[in-house]
């Protein structure tokens, strides 16, 4: 299995994720650090915990990070997923606390320590990350690649053009676009379209095991946030899709493009995806150079759900 840290705002869809990364035989998660987003630290790090708890991962280490991003305050556009981050799903209280190491260290311990390179996975607003690449340049050489859910290379989700987690933290977005490392951005193009079908969340809310039955609740809680998806569905399955595409990367189809996000005015948060089919010729680059990472843009919906639901 590939060796994982994921850093979260745990949230419905983190949820979703956390429970695929543990319950997935072709990922071994070392550590979970988390962030102010979708709610605030506190309530991330108890989500975090309690989900960790119901899928029986109480080894794996969870670390509180930053409280907001590197240079804005907080906005509150993050209670998308309800006061509780987790649209009032209910999990039994955790028994465990964070580490004492906060989360930057968290992330550089479990990636300096791993025999094989580590892929980090981001999650939510990019404010640890950045803080990871720019204390802990050493780390760069020991990351396999960096996967971040966020940006759209079309329309955005809290504004026209920006998607909520670049948006949240933009600078901190940039650092990652700008690391030079291998970068994939699984962002709105292929996350609004990944969906899981209706009948599978209702089974298992029916199902003897609370790992299972949490799935199917937090799967309806993003049915009923989610209106205008065809009847057959529940609503989008989020943030576990960044994680489908480590697991089955064939099921999805990637493009290097030049990309860069947009710090200034009304498209602050933007991610600019530049898909000129000369952007990238090397006159092009020579003239301007613009970081080029893997940006998804497309998958097969089906196959991608059933291999979430495996
Ligand atoms: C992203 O924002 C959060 O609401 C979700 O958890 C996801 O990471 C989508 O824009
Ligand atoms: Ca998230």
């Amino acid at each position: 299995p590939r060796p994982i840290v994921l850093d979260v705002d745990t949230g419905t869809d983190d949820a979703l994720a956390l429970l695929y990364a543990v319950g997935s035989p072709g990922l071994d998660l070392r550590g979970v650090s988390c962030v102010a987003g979708n709610a605030g630290l506190e309530q991330v790090v108890d989500n975090t915990l309690k989900v960790l708890d119901v899928a029986g991962a109480h080894g794996v280490p969870v670390a509180a990070g930053a409280t907001k991003p590197l240079i804005e305050r907080m906005r509150p556009e993050g209670l998308f997923h309800g006061e509780d981050g987790l649209a009032g799903v209910q999990l039994p209280p955790t028994t465990r606390t964070p580490t004492a190491e906060s989360a930057v260290e968290l992330l550089r311990d479990q990636i300096l320590a791993s025999e094989e390179p580590v892929t980090l996975v981001s999650l939510a607003p990019m404010t640890n990350v950045a803080m990871l690449l720019t204390l802990h340049p050493d780390v760069a050489a020991r990351l396999e690649r960096l996967v971040f859910m966020g940006g759209s290379a079309s329309q955005g989700n809290v504004t026209a053009v920006a998607e909520f987690n670049v948006w949240q933290d933009p600078e901190a977005a940039t650092c990652v676009v700008e690391s030079g490392l291998p970068v994939t951005m699984y962002g709105l193009d292929v996350f609004n379209r990944l969906l899981i079908p209706q009948p599978v969340a209702d089974r298992w809310t029916q199902d003897p095991r609370p790992v299972v039955r949490a799935a199917g609740e937090l799967l309806h809680r993003r049915g009923t946030r989610a209106a205008g998806f065809e009847q057959d569905y529940v609503g989008v399955l989020g943030d576990a899709g960044a994680l489908v595409i480590l697991t089955h990367p064939e099921l999805f189809t990637t493009v290097p493009l030049p990309v860069r996000v947009n710090l200034s005015g009304i498209g602050r948060g933007q991610t600019i995806v530049d898909q000129r089919p000369d952007a990238q010729d090397q006159e092009a680059l020579d003239r301007d150079p613009w970081p080029v990472i893997d940006v998804a843009l497309d998958l097969d919906v089906d196959a991608a759900a059933a291999a979430f639901i495996e």
